[in-house]
């Protein structure tokens, strides 16, 4: 949510910005702007360009003679004031010696916005943001860095914010609390950034800061302290990440339109990623070494509660569904932004899990952090290596699923499901899964990227379907049991990127209320799999099509729907608890299809971002 980067070095910084804000841009992309730092000290050190629209707007929009050697720069999704030219980062203080970007939230701001009012400052934005400078532009510390920890200090909030000053011409100073915040370390030069994404390209040696850590960075290094100004001494160090792989898709070799047709069309690759090495065939069992648990630590869970949003809570309800079968062990899932607010109990025998692409989702985070605080034991199922979430757990399974940028989640929710068969698998075979069943599923799981390739070959036959749905103002995605989180992930997608209002229901409750709105204008998207349910879900699709409803269904092979019609998308077979992932492959493909016809900008939906680091 919003990206920040920063240079400093002998190059000039604005190109370096730009390139480095288009590449945060699916972080939020409803402004951006950039601070130099010309030569010399005089009352012009400083200049800003910022402006509401894409970073493309901003790039062409730049003055001619727009130069300097240090600089940082930020795109937006706004929080605090509508997107327009003066809301976008970065904010200055009156004198315009200071210039701030910042992610994150000041929760104070309003108060801090009446007291400097009062103190004769006149505020231009509507922002949080632009407090930060003001209180830095006030602070009669003498080093850059009092005077922004004597901000902080009133502050109260999240923050990822980097800051440069007209009288510390050398510098940048940024703090981390609550919002990611990376240095990167270049040969005399370094760079600062939200996120690995705007780094690689020019180095992968990077030091991470931590909550409560502020940085300075000089063309030379970095220090890194606390708000004390005690020196924590972070060193840097060597990230392993492929740059290649955060390449534009419209400029690789791969020659997609979107990031998502990439991430998508990556998906058996990441999947076999995300297997290797971690199937057990011998004994049916899996290897989660990140864990750090005993099988006798395995043994003694009760229970398993999952935390996620958005995409990652559906699929962790896919989780938790492949855990009651498997390890038959209780188990829920639940949006992770609403947790910490109920005050929940905290059980010593329940497993926690947090699941997260990003690893920086802030309500996901807090709820990890929740449940630390009261002595609970979380898990990560985390993409991001290094991120807040998987540091912040006792353990985890990284996804492997590489970088994802497109907004709508495709390769990372599929390890996700993968990552909860494999966890399901450890569980049930400390437990009641018979070495026969867990060889059973391993060899399906082996079988998988294989089986998502062939679905993805179908990619035509999807698209045709999308155009028709993509007519209909409104659509019902429906399925039961195993299917409902497929259905509620179905929905997301198509609402995400095609903005059509898609909505899931449980197939059994339709006739409790949703199937009153059954027309021909409302299409019905419902998970059919070859199970025990097959025979009730098909009674379903008789009741729709009884009200002319049109039907696509997502079935498998063989199954009888009963002489309904309806336009059926086959899926490969796979074991009954495995059927979820596959049957979600159509819907994606369904999602973006519709998205693309609509004319759509399907990387970066409106509204939306791809890692919310804001409450
Ligand atoms: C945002 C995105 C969703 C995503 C969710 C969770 O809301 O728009 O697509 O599923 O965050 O993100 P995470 O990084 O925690 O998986």
């Amino acid at each position: 949510m919003c990206g920040i980067v920063g240079y400093i070095g002998a190059q000039q910084a604005p190109p370096i910005l730009l390139e480095g804000l288009s590449r945060l841009e699916h972080r939020g992309y409803d402004s951006a702007g950039l601070v130099v730092r010309a030569n010399g000290r005089g009352p012009r050190a400083l200049k800003v360009a910022k402006r509401a629209g894409r970073v493309r707007d901003l790039a062409d929009g730049l003055p001619k003679r727009f130069a300097g050697t240090a600089g940082i720069g930020h795109t937006r999704w706004a929080t605090h004031g509508p997107a327009n030219d003066v809301n976008a980062h970065p904010h200055t203080d009156a004198a315009q010696r200071v210039a701030v970007v910042h992610n994150g939230i000041i929760d104070n701001a309003a108060a801090l916005r009446d007291k400097l009012t009062a103190d004769g400052v006149e505020l231009v934005s509507d922002t949080d943001t632009e407090v930060i400078a003001h209180l830095i532009g006030q602070s009669e510390a003498d080093t850059l860095e009092g005077k922004v920890r004597d901000a902080l200090s009133v502050i109260d909030g999240t923050w990822g914010l980097a800051v440069l000053h007209a009288d510390f011409p050398d510098r940048i100073v940024v703090a981390r609390n609550g919002s990611p915040l990376i240095v990167g370390v270049g040969d005399k030069e370094m760079y600062v950034a939200s996120d690995l994404a705007a780094l690689v390209r020019h180095t992968t040696t990077v030091a991470m800061l931590d909550d409560g850590e502020l940085a300075t960075v000089t063309a030379n290094g970095f220090t890194t302290f606390r708000h004390d100004l005690t020196a924590t001494s972070k060193a840097a160090s060597r990230v392993d990440v492929d740059p290649a792989s955060y390449e534009d898709a419209t400029e690789n070799q791969w020659g997609h339109a979107s990031y998502m047709h990439k991430e998508m069309l990556e998906q058996p690759a990441a999947a076999e990623r995300m297997l290797r090495g971690r199937l057990d065939e011998r004994f049916g069992a899996a290897h989660l070494g990140g864990l750090n648990m005993e099988p006798r630590e395995f043994r003694a869970i009760r229970r398993v509660k999952i935390l996620g949003c958005g995409s990652a809570y559906y699929v962790g309800q896919m989780g938790a569904g492949l855990i009651e079968d498997l390890a038959r062990i209780p188990a829920d899932a639940e949006a992770a932004s609403e947790f910490r607010y109920r005050n929940p109990i905290i059980e010593p025998d329940t497993l926690y899990v947090a699941v997260s692409q990003s690893g920086e989702t802030i309500d996901s985070l807090l709820a990890v952090q929740e449940i630390r605080r009261k002595g609970g034991r979380v898990i990560g199922l985390v993409n991001v290596v290094g991120s807040a979430i998987a540091r912040e757990c006792d353990g985890g399974i990284y996804l492997h699923a590489g970088p994802e940028v497109a907004v709508a989640s495709t390769k990372a929710l599929t390890n996700m499901f993968l990552g909860f068969a494999l966890l399901a698998i450890q569980l049930g075979r400390v437990r009641d899964l018979s070495i026969a069943d867990g060889k059973r599923l391993v060899t399906a799981l082996a079988a998988l990227p294989g089986q998502i390739e062939q679905i993805l070959a179908k990619e035509e036959e999807y698209a045709e379907v999308a155009r028709t749905l993509a007519e209909a103002p409104s659509l019902f995605f429906i399925g039961r049991v195993r299917g409902f989180p497929v259905a509620r992930e179905g929905a997301q997608k198509f609402k995400e990127i095609s903005y059509r209002h898609a909505e899931a229901y449980q197939t059994s409750e339709l006739k409790h209320g949703p199937l009153a709105l059954i027309e021909p204008a409302l299409p019905t998207v419902a998970i059919v799999p070859a199970d025990d349910l097959t025979e009730r879900n098909v009674g379903a699709l008789h009741e729709i099509a009884a009200r002319r409803g049109p039907l696509v269904v997502v079935t498998h092979e063989g199954v009888d729907l009963g002489g309904v019609a309806a336009t059926r998308l086959d899926v490969p077979r796979s074991e009954p608890e495995l059927d979820p992932i596959l049957m979600t492959l159509p819907l994606q493909l369904l999602a973006y299809h519709a998205a693309l016809h609509l004319g759509h900008d399907i990387d970066k939906p409106r509204n939306l971002a791809k890692s919310v680091t804001v409450e």
